[in-house]
Protein backbone atom coordinates (compact mmCIF):
# COMPACT_ATOMS: atom_id res chain seq x y z
CA UNK A 1 0.00 0.00 0.00
CA UNK A 2 2.06 3.20 -0.92
CA UNK A 3 -1.23 5.78 -1.58
CA UNK A 4 -2.43 7.65 1.32
CA UNK A 5 -5.81 6.91 2.96
CA UNK A 6 -8.92 8.56 1.17
CA UNK A 7 -9.79 9.67 4.24
CA UNK A 8 -8.42 10.83 7.93
CA UNK A 9 -9.42 8.84 10.85
CA UNK A 10 -11.35 11.66 12.25
CA UNK A 11 -13.87 12.12 8.97
CA UNK A 12 -17.08 11.00 8.54
CA UNK A 13 -16.65 7.50 6.77
CA UNK A 14 -18.84 7.74 3.53
CA UNK A 15 -17.38 5.38 1.31
CA UNK A 16 -18.75 2.21 0.77
CA UNK A 17 -16.43 -0.68 -0.26
CA UNK A 18 -17.97 -3.01 -2.32
CA UNK A 19 -15.45 -6.07 -3.56
CA UNK A 20 -15.80 -8.95 -5.73
CA UNK A 21 -13.41 -11.08 -7.86
CA UNK A 22 -14.40 -9.37 -10.88
CA UNK A 23 -17.86 -7.51 -12.46
CA UNK A 24 -20.19 -9.37 -10.28
CA UNK A 25 -20.41 -6.59 -7.61
CA UNK A 26 -21.51 -3.22 -9.72
CA UNK A 27 -25.03 -5.67 -9.46
CA UNK A 28 -24.81 -5.14 -6.03
CA UNK A 29 -23.67 -1.32 -6.51
CA UNK A 30 -26.55 -0.95 -8.97
CA UNK A 31 -28.88 -1.63 -5.74
CA UNK A 32 -26.53 0.29 -3.69
CA UNK A 33 -27.16 3.41 -5.10
CA UNK A 34 -30.58 3.07 -5.37
CA UNK A 35 -30.96 3.56 -2.45
CA UNK A 36 -28.14 5.80 -1.41
CA UNK A 37 -27.62 7.91 -4.67
CA UNK A 38 -24.73 10.23 -2.54
CA UNK A 39 -22.88 7.71 -0.75
CA UNK A 40 -19.15 7.40 -2.96
CA UNK A 41 -18.40 3.37 -4.07
CA UNK A 42 -14.48 2.30 -4.16
CA UNK A 43 -15.21 -0.72 -6.04
CA UNK A 44 -12.37 -3.32 -5.39
CA UNK A 45 -12.53 -5.99 -8.68
CA UNK A 46 -9.62 -8.89 -7.19
CA UNK A 47 -9.00 -9.81 -10.60
CA UNK A 48 -5.87 -10.87 -9.11
CA UNK A 49 -7.32 -14.11 -8.30
CA UNK A 50 -10.30 -13.88 -10.27
CA UNK A 51 -12.69 -16.27 -10.65
CA UNK A 52 -13.35 -17.28 -6.96
CA UNK A 53 -15.62 -20.02 -7.87
CA UNK A 54 -12.87 -22.06 -8.76
CA UNK A 55 -10.52 -21.27 -5.45
CA UNK A 56 -9.36 -23.79 -2.87
CA UNK A 57 -10.73 -22.64 -0.11
CA UNK A 58 -7.17 -22.23 1.58
CA UNK A 59 -6.37 -19.97 -1.23
CA UNK A 60 -9.24 -17.55 -0.43
CA UNK A 61 -9.11 -17.77 3.31
CA UNK A 62 -5.01 -16.80 2.23
CA UNK A 63 -6.10 -13.83 0.38
CA UNK A 64 -8.54 -12.60 2.37
CA UNK A 65 -6.47 -12.44 5.19
CA UNK A 66 -4.51 -9.69 4.12
CA UNK A 67 -6.59 -7.69 1.61
CA UNK A 68 -9.26 -6.68 3.77
CA UNK A 69 -7.54 -5.38 6.64
CA UNK A 70 -5.14 -3.58 3.85
CA UNK A 71 -8.25 -2.40 1.88
CA UNK A 72 -9.62 -1.22 5.53
CA UNK A 73 -6.97 0.83 6.61
CA UNK A 74 -6.67 2.15 3.17
CA UNK A 75 -9.97 3.59 2.38
CA UNK A 76 -11.32 3.40 5.84
CA UNK A 77 -14.92 2.52 4.39
CA UNK A 78 -18.43 3.14 6.26
CA UNK A 79 -19.09 -0.26 5.72
CA UNK A 80 -17.33 -3.31 3.24
CA UNK A 81 -19.80 -5.34 0.89
CA UNK A 82 -18.06 -8.88 0.03
CA UNK A 83 -20.13 -8.53 -3.12
CA UNK A 84 -18.95 -12.35 -3.80
CA UNK A 85 -21.62 -15.15 -2.84
CA UNK A 86 -18.33 -17.34 -3.39
CA UNK A 87 -16.26 -15.55 -0.86
CA UNK A 88 -18.98 -14.57 1.68
CA UNK A 89 -19.83 -18.52 2.30
CA UNK A 90 -16.43 -18.96 3.18
CA UNK A 91 -14.19 -15.63 4.53
CA UNK A 92 -17.15 -13.39 6.50
CA UNK A 93 -16.16 -14.68 10.05
CA UNK A 94 -12.29 -14.66 9.36
CA UNK A 95 -12.92 -11.13 7.73
CA UNK A 96 -15.04 -10.11 10.53
CA UNK A 97 -12.38 -11.00 13.27
CA UNK A 98 -9.56 -8.85 11.82
CA UNK A 99 -11.55 -6.13 10.92
CA UNK A 100 -13.73 -3.29 12.84
CA UNK A 101 -15.81 -1.78 9.67
CA UNK A 102 -19.60 -3.22 9.72
CA UNK A 103 -18.86 -6.16 6.85
CA UNK A 104 -21.88 -7.43 5.15
CA UNK A 105 -21.63 -10.75 3.10
CA UNK A 106 -23.71 -11.43 -0.06
CA UNK A 107 -24.65 -14.92 -0.16
CA UNK A 108 -27.63 -17.14 -1.62
CA UNK A 109 -30.92 -15.57 -1.29
CA UNK A 110 -32.49 -19.16 0.16
CA UNK A 111 -35.31 -17.87 2.55
CA UNK A 112 -36.57 -15.56 0.08
CA UNK A 113 -37.09 -18.28 -2.74
CA UNK A 114 -38.26 -20.19 -0.15
CA UNK A 115 -40.70 -18.34 0.74
CA UNK A 116 -42.24 -17.38 -2.45
CA UNK A 117 -42.14 -20.84 -4.45
CA UNK A 118 -45.35 -22.86 -4.61
CA UNK A 119 -44.16 -25.33 -6.29
CA UNK A 120 -41.56 -26.55 -3.77
CA UNK A 121 -38.76 -26.71 -6.34
CA UNK A 122 -36.35 -24.24 -6.52
CA UNK A 123 -33.16 -24.11 -8.44
CA UNK A 124 -29.43 -22.53 -7.11
CA UNK A 125 -27.51 -21.12 -9.70
CA UNK A 126 -24.33 -20.02 -8.51
CA UNK A 127 -20.53 -20.74 -8.82
CA UNK A 128 -19.01 -24.53 -7.91
CA UNK A 129 -17.46 -23.27 -5.20
CA UNK A 130 -20.93 -21.75 -3.33
CA UNK A 131 -23.00 -24.87 -4.63
CA UNK A 132 -20.43 -26.98 -2.26
CA UNK A 133 -19.96 -24.64 1.04
CA UNK A 134 -21.24 -25.96 4.40
CA UNK A 135 -21.93 -22.17 4.81
CA UNK A 136 -24.96 -22.89 1.88
CA UNK A 137 -25.74 -25.73 2.40
CA UNK A 138 -26.74 -24.96 6.48
CA UNK A 139 -28.68 -22.40 4.51
CA UNK A 140 -30.95 -24.72 2.89
CA UNK A 141 -31.26 -27.17 6.26
CA UNK A 142 -32.19 -23.86 8.01
CA UNK A 143 -34.72 -22.35 5.58
CA UNK A 144 -35.43 -25.14 2.75
CA UNK A 145 -35.38 -28.38 4.23
CA UNK A 146 -39.06 -28.96 2.77
CA UNK A 147 -38.11 -28.19 -0.85
CA UNK A 148 -36.03 -29.69 -3.44
CA UNK A 149 -33.16 -27.63 -4.32
CA UNK A 150 -31.55 -27.92 -7.88
CA UNK A 151 -28.13 -26.59 -7.53
CA UNK A 152 -26.18 -26.05 -10.63
CA UNK A 153 -22.38 -24.53 -10.18
CA UNK A 154 -21.54 -22.57 -13.58
CA UNK A 155 -18.26 -20.59 -14.26
CA UNK A 156 -19.25 -20.40 -18.09
CA UNK A 157 -22.23 -17.90 -16.35
CA UNK A 158 -19.43 -15.68 -15.16
CA UNK A 159 -17.61 -15.36 -17.76
CA UNK A 160 -20.85 -14.92 -19.84
CA UNK A 161 -21.49 -11.67 -17.54
CA UNK A 162 -18.14 -10.46 -17.25
CA UNK A 163 -18.02 -10.86 -21.58
CA UNK A 164 -20.93 -8.65 -21.91
CA UNK A 165 -20.12 -5.79 -19.45
CA UNK A 166 -16.76 -5.98 -21.23
CA UNK A 167 -18.58 -5.46 -24.71
CA UNK A 168 -18.45 -8.74 -26.47
CA UNK A 169 -21.20 -10.46 -27.26
CA UNK A 170 -22.27 -13.20 -25.26
CA UNK A 171 -23.52 -16.77 -26.25
CA UNK A 172 -26.83 -17.71 -26.20
CA UNK A 173 -26.28 -21.41 -26.71
CA UNK A 174 -23.49 -21.53 -24.14
CA UNK A 175 -26.12 -19.97 -21.39
CA UNK A 176 -28.64 -22.38 -22.44
CA UNK A 177 -26.49 -25.39 -21.74
CA UNK A 178 -25.96 -24.10 -18.17
CA UNK A 179 -29.55 -24.14 -17.76
CA UNK A 180 -30.85 -27.23 -18.98
CA UNK A 181 -31.36 -28.71 -15.94
CA UNK A 182 -33.86 -26.06 -14.80
CA UNK A 183 -35.58 -26.58 -18.72
CA UNK A 184 -36.01 -29.73 -18.67
CA UNK A 185 -37.49 -29.65 -14.98
CA UNK A 186 -41.03 -28.30 -15.37
CA UNK A 187 -41.63 -28.24 -11.54
CA UNK A 188 -39.33 -25.55 -10.85
CA UNK A 189 -40.50 -22.19 -10.72
CA UNK A 190 -38.18 -20.32 -8.52
CA UNK A 191 -34.08 -20.00 -9.44
CA UNK A 192 -31.99 -18.25 -7.02
CA UNK A 193 -28.98 -16.23 -8.69
CA UNK A 194 -26.37 -16.94 -6.13
CA UNK A 195 -23.44 -15.35 -8.01
CA UNK A 196 -23.37 -11.72 -8.23
CA UNK A 197 -22.37 -11.95 -11.18
CA UNK A 198 -25.66 -13.40 -12.78
CA UNK A 199 -28.20 -10.73 -12.16
CA UNK A 200 -26.11 -8.85 -14.72
CA UNK A 201 -27.21 -11.56 -17.14
CA UNK A 202 -30.91 -11.56 -15.83
CA UNK A 203 -32.64 -10.94 -18.65
CA UNK A 204 -30.83 -13.31 -21.29
CA UNK A 205 -31.76 -15.76 -18.48
CA UNK A 206 -35.22 -14.75 -18.53
CA UNK A 207 -35.78 -14.57 -21.44
CA UNK A 208 -34.31 -19.04 -22.37
CA UNK A 209 -36.19 -19.66 -19.14
CA UNK A 210 -39.32 -17.87 -19.73
CA UNK A 211 -41.36 -15.67 -17.54
CA UNK A 212 -42.92 -19.02 -15.70
CA UNK A 213 -39.74 -18.79 -13.65
CA UNK A 214 -39.15 -16.23 -10.83
CA UNK A 215 -35.34 -15.13 -10.76
CA UNK A 216 -34.64 -14.04 -7.40
CA UNK A 217 -31.14 -12.66 -5.90
CA UNK A 218 -30.01 -10.95 -2.48
CA UNK A 219 -29.10 -7.11 -4.05
CA UNK A 220 -31.80 -5.09 -2.78
CA UNK A 221 -31.75 -6.45 0.58
CA UNK A 222 -27.96 -5.69 0.59
CA UNK A 223 -28.67 -2.15 -0.10
CA UNK A 224 -31.39 -1.68 2.23
CA UNK A 225 -29.36 -3.59 5.07
CA UNK A 226 -26.02 -1.16 4.14
CA UNK A 227 -28.41 1.80 4.02
CA UNK A 228 -29.39 0.84 7.86
CA UNK A 229 -26.09 0.50 9.51
CA UNK A 230 -25.19 4.02 7.87
CA UNK A 231 -27.98 5.73 9.02
CA UNK A 232 -27.96 3.64 12.20
CA UNK A 233 -23.99 5.25 12.90
CA UNK A 234 -25.10 8.59 11.19
CA UNK A 235 -23.33 8.08 8.14
CA UNK A 236 -26.31 8.27 6.03
CA UNK A 237 -25.01 11.46 3.24
CA UNK A 238 -28.17 13.73 2.98
CA UNK A 239 -30.21 13.65 -0.05
CA UNK A 240 -29.08 17.33 -1.27
CA UNK A 241 -25.72 16.37 -1.63
CA UNK A 242 -24.32 16.50 -4.93
CA UNK A 243 -23.83 13.11 -6.81
CA UNK A 244 -20.32 11.32 -5.86
CA UNK A 245 -17.85 10.27 -8.31
CA UNK A 246 -17.25 6.61 -7.75
CA UNK A 247 -13.56 4.81 -7.77
CA UNK A 248 -13.29 1.16 -9.51
CA UNK A 249 -10.05 -0.82 -8.52
CA UNK A 250 -8.39 -3.84 -10.38
CA UNK A 251 -5.74 -5.62 -8.22
CA UNK A 252 -4.03 -6.80 -11.27
CA UNK A 253 -3.24 -5.13 -14.63
CA UNK A 254 -5.92 -5.45 -16.67
CA UNK A 255 -6.05 -4.93 -20.46
CA UNK A 256 -9.37 -4.61 -20.88
CA UNK A 257 -10.51 -1.59 -18.89
CA UNK A 258 -10.72 -0.05 -22.30
CA UNK A 259 -13.43 -2.26 -23.16
CA UNK A 260 -15.26 -1.88 -20.10
CA UNK A 261 -14.85 1.68 -19.20
CA UNK A 262 -18.74 2.51 -20.96
CA UNK A 263 -20.41 0.00 -18.19
CA UNK A 264 -18.12 1.78 -15.35
CA UNK A 265 -19.10 5.14 -16.86
CA UNK A 266 -22.52 4.15 -17.39
CA UNK A 267 -22.23 3.84 -13.34
CA UNK A 268 -20.95 6.90 -12.21
CA UNK A 269 -17.39 5.26 -11.95
CA UNK A 270 -14.55 7.56 -13.55
CA UNK A 271 -11.76 6.96 -11.41
CA UNK A 272 -10.52 3.77 -12.64
CA UNK A 273 -6.93 2.47 -11.68
CA UNK A 274 -5.02 -0.50 -11.10
CA UNK A 275 -4.10 -0.27 -7.31
CA UNK A 276 -1.04 -2.11 -5.32
CA UNK A 277 -3.26 -4.52 -3.46
N1 LIG B 1 -19.32 -12.86 -8.33
C1 LIG B 1 -18.83 -13.89 -7.54
C2 LIG B 1 -19.87 -14.63 -6.73
O1 LIG B 1 -20.86 -14.04 -6.36
C3 LIG B 1 -17.66 -14.73 -7.99
C4 LIG B 1 -17.56 -15.19 -9.39
C5 LIG B 1 -16.20 -15.82 -9.62
O2 LIG B 1 -15.19 -15.11 -9.55
O3 LIG B 1 -16.14 -17.05 -9.84
O4 LIG B 1 -19.70 -15.77 -6.40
Amino acid sequence: MTNKPLLSNNSLLTNILIFDSGIGGLSIADEVTQVMPHHPIVYIADNRLYPYGIQTDDALLTRAKTLFPALESHYQPAVIIIACNSASTLILDEVRAITRTPIIGVVPAIKPAADITQTGKIGLLATKGTISRQYTLDLITEFASQHEITKIGSDVLVSQAERKLHGHTIEKTLIEKELVQIISNATIDTVILGCTHFPLIKQEIQNILGNRIHLIDSGEAIARRAAHILSASNQQIPATSPSPTHTFIFTADNNQIDKLTPALHARGFFTIKIGNH
